[in-house]
């Protein structure tokens, strides 16, 4: 029992001993703090700078033609730069390079002669497809969002896959035809005659 007794007191001596060779540990610590900051400050600096992945890129690539548009639909109304402004570009590179920027959902390639939204639309048919939106769709039988008529054409007229409500693809290409609505003054429920969708369209719409 004492043995047992002075065992057991040992252990909590030495339980007791132990911080101070703990002490050192702050500063192991402190250098080891460093080291990871370090590392965290390395990989966002080389994803940033050095990487050139465009995942890690928060401005978005100047397309062809870009600087037209913004110029032509009055972009830099809604600023210089800013979040909306680049969703609104990414959107401009999705509906005119479909096959570059959203190539997950579709099959289309550069080989093919429609391979962007573009073949078939133009920037004001996405507006007028945007204040036409959320009626009710007399085919379907219930109201389509834009945002479903985006999904549809991906799934029939791309060839692709259904990308989901929440991709930024389909949230950049609403920004972009609310950036033309805008531009052309369309308010909700304006309706045009003759938009230029390819053939039959606008079939019962009118
Ligand atoms: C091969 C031609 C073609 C391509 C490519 C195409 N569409 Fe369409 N799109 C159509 C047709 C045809 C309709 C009309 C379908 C209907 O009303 O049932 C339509 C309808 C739409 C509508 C609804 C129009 C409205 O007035 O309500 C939207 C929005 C739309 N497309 C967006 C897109 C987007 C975004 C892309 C690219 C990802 C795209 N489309 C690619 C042919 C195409």
């Amino acid at each position: 029992m004492d043995v047992n007794v002075a065992a057991a007191g040992q252990e909590v001596r030495s339980v007791r001993a132990a911080p101070s060779p703990g002490r050192m540990r702050p500063d192991a610590l402190r250098g080891k703090t460093w080291a990871a900051a370090a590392l965290a400050l390395g990989f966002v600096l080389w994803a940033h700078l050095g990487s050139h992945l465009p995942v890690f890129r928060t401005h978005v690539s100047v397309e062809r033609g870009w600087k037209e548009f913004r110029d032509g639909y009055g972009v830099s109304e809604f600023g210089g730069d800013g979040h909306f402004v680049r969703a609104a570009q990414n959107g401009y590179n999705v509906f005119f390079f479909t096959h570059k920027y959203a190539g997950r959902f579709t099959r289309k390639t550069p080989a093919d002669r429609v391979n962007a939204c573009a073949g078939c639309h133009t920037p004001a048919d996405m507006a007028y497809a945007f204040v036409n939106a959320d009626r009710f769709d007399p085919k379907s039988g219930r109201r389509l969002s834009f945002e479903e008529r985006v999904m549809r054409c991906f799934a029939g007229s791309m060839d692709g896959f259904v990308p989901t409500l929440y991709d930024p693809t389909v949230r950049d290409l609403r920004i972009l035809a609310r950036v033309v609505a805008h531009h052309l003054q369309l308010s909700e429920g304006a309706r045009k005659d003759g938009v230029q969708l390819s053939e039959g369209a606008h079939g019962d719409g009118g």
